[in-house]
């Protein structure tokens, strides 16, 4: 272990973990369960190598609705005190393991509850097959606890192997070493060699295909579902290489995707090697692949160079955000690139809209202590943290901020970093001294102040013009048919829908859906957007379709609009609440918590 590591480990307080790395710390995980179907339950034993660095008599777990059933050291299994804290709202319960000075290997025996926040049992009606049952996992932020008892903090880093037992017909995967086939046994193993944090352990298990894509990378799915994500992600090797020639070699052998049911409560999750995909993205034109290039961007800035706490989320997703829009300008051009950008802004005002822009959960070093870091999850650190970094690229060039970025991606591969260590950096390697480049970029007014700089350049888009031309047209009373839209994608569609009027006549509604068929889009992202207008307007005729969507869907970035506009008058919430009665069991933990609350 490198001695920024230890130094890393000891500064940087986690108020989410009750693990205390300083004195203990967990090196190395083997992980042996069996998943029951049945009853829901995973049971098996979680197997760490320690490190125990001041002679403590204690190590301390993250845990959460786990049943703790005995705990063993070494390799001679000797059975161990151990004792279960009190519960804590969001963190539940640290797992305290009487240890010696020389203690190397604990091993846990333990059960899931069949609610684990972490994970979700979809029956077979759930699933593009329905045939066979299916489990996925969702660890981030820290989920990981409620189906592993984990040193559950992104500043403690393991290696595991794993050892998954599943019904014959199913095939297991991992954030890890993967099979491509199902094997008799229904035993299947897998390695992580490259220390990695806590939330990005990842377990799916279900009727799942393999198919190759390029030499390094492939895509899991249902039978049901490759054909449609083999065309959808063709271009996935071509991201590979322009990330890697962006900055620098990627370090995790394979990447593949798993395209999961549509339940699934994120577009995206990182886990590594094994990018988990949200079906809502399959929409037979390629034209929402820029969030493949956000979860493989993760590969660097995330799984290789790790905000060390909740409270720099930004640095995962901020620096992901804007290398996200690097790969696609790479690929698309900048045209492209520009669009993405716009309606990242967008997103970006509503979020400080929503918050008040004077709201301390604007700034980009955030404070979560006492609350759930799923709060932290807005386009602050995504989008506020891109436009930071876009800022500091303006401010001293491309070429020499990609030299920067190589050089802070390589420094700190495999370790955990947090705002005062990148700012640090910053300072060092790119400001110098020079105080005008400090002016510029501002670091005061874009980390620690609530809002945009005064300073800030609203961003712009070529193509957006011409949609903003034809909405124009259409406003001043073109019918929507002779609108010029050919060649439009997703983004263009999505921005044009954004600009209709809150307040349309039946008439104009009709119009639109007419000659652009929204009701009944094949895209999620138009659906989401135009079923707002449809809510705000009483359109009825997408009635049908938008309960259709939300039974089906549990992508929470879709959810919560939608039944926010709903829930906005006193008849749209009795529609919301009936719908939402028989849609809840189709979603995640993950999203029904935020929904729970926002309709109660
Ligand atoms: N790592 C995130 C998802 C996440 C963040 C899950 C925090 C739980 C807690 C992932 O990389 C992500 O950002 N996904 C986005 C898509 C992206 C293109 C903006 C999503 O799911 O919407
Ligand atoms: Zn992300």
């Amino acid at each position: 272990m490198t001695t920024e590591q230890t130094a890393s480990e000891q500064s940087a307080k986690d108020v989410h973990s009750f693990a205390k790395p300083a004195e203990a710390v967990a090196k190395h995980l083997d992980l042996n369960i069996d998943v029951n179907f049945e009853q829901k339950v995973l049971h098996g034993t979680a197997s760490y190598l320690i490190e125990n660095k001041t002679g403590t008599d204690e190590i301390v777990f993250d845990t959460r609705g786990l049943e703790i059933e005995k705990v063993y050291l070494g390799d001679a299994q000797e059975e161990t005190g151990f004792a279960l804290g009190d519960e804590k709202e969001f963190l539940g319960r640290p797992l305290s393991v009487k240890i010696k000075p020389d203690t190397k290997k604990v091993t846990i025996q333990y059960k899931t509850s069949p609610d684990a926040a972490a994970l979700q049992w979809l029956n077979p009606q759930q699933t593009a097959g329905k045939k066979y049952p299916f489990l996925f996992t969702q660890s981030q932020a820290i989920l990981a606890r409620t189906w592993i008892p984990i040193q559950d903090s992104p500043g403690i880093r393991i290696t595991y192997n794993a050892e998954v037992k599943v019904p014959k017909e199913l095939l297991a995967v991992m954030s890890a070493s993967n099979p491509v086939e199902k094997n008799a046994s229904g035993v299947y193993t897998f390695e992580m060699k490259q220390p990695i944090p806590s939330y990005l352990m990842a377990l799916s298990v279900g009727d799942l295909v393999f198919r190759e894509v390029g030499t390094q990378t492939g895509i899991y799915a249902e039978p049901a579902t490759i054909e449609a994500a083999a065309y959808e992600f063709a271009e996935m090797d071509k991201m590979l290489v322009a990330a890697e020639k962006l900055y620098g070699k990627y370090r995790w052998d394979r990447y593949d995707l798993l395209v999961l049911p549509p339940s699934f409560p994120f577009g995206g999750m990182e886990n590594p090697r094994l990018t988990f995909v949200t079906p809502t993205v399959l929409a037979k034109d390629r034209s929402l692949t820029s969030l493949i290039a956000h979860e493989l961007a993760h590969s660097w800035s995330g799984n290789l160079v790790t905000n060390g706490t909740w409270n720099d989320f930004w640095l995962n997703e901020g620096f992901t955000v804007y290398f996200e829009r690097r790969i696609m300008e790479e690929i698309y051009g900048k045209d492209y690139a520009d669009m993405l950008n716009v309606l990242g802004y967008q997103d970006l005002m509503n979020t400080l809209n929503d918050l008040g822009k004077d709201s301390q959960d604007t700034r980009l070093k955030l404070d979560l202590e006492g609350r759930d870091p799923d709060e932290g999850l807005t386009d602050i650190a995504y989008e506020k943290g891109s436009f930071f970094l876009q800022n500091i690229e303006k401010a001293v060039g491309r070429e020499r901020f990609d030299e920067f970025l190589n050089n802070y991606f390589n420094t700190f591969a495999f370790q955990s970093t947090n705002t005062d260590k990148f700012l640090d950096f910053l300072q060092k390697e790119l400001i110098k001294g020079d105080e005008e480049l400090a002016k510029k970029i501002n670091v005061d007014g874009w980390v620690y102040s609530p809002g945009l700089p005064a300073d800030f350049k609203v961003p712009t888009s070529a193509r957006f013009a011409k949609v903003e031309e034809a909405f124009q047209s259409w406003k001043n009373g073109t019918p929507a048919a002779q609108l010029s839209t050919k060649d439009w994608s997703s983004h263009e569609w999505l921005h044009f829908i954004r600009m209709l009027p809150e307040q349309m006549s039946q008439e104009q509604m009709a119009d639109l859906d007419k000659a652009f068929n929204f009701t009944n889009s094949g895209n999620s992202e138009v659906l989401a957007a135009w079923f707002i207008h449809a809510i705000q307007n009483n359109y009825t005729t997408a009635d049908e379709a938008m309960e259709q969507f939300l039974t089906n869907v549990g992508r929470r970035k879709f959810l919560v609009p939608i039944y926010k506009a709903l829930a906005a008058t006193p008849e749209g919430k009795k529609k919301a609440l009936a719908i939402y009665a028989k849609a809840r069991p189709n979603y995640h933990a993950v999203s029904t918590v935020t929904l729970d609350e926002m309709l109660k």
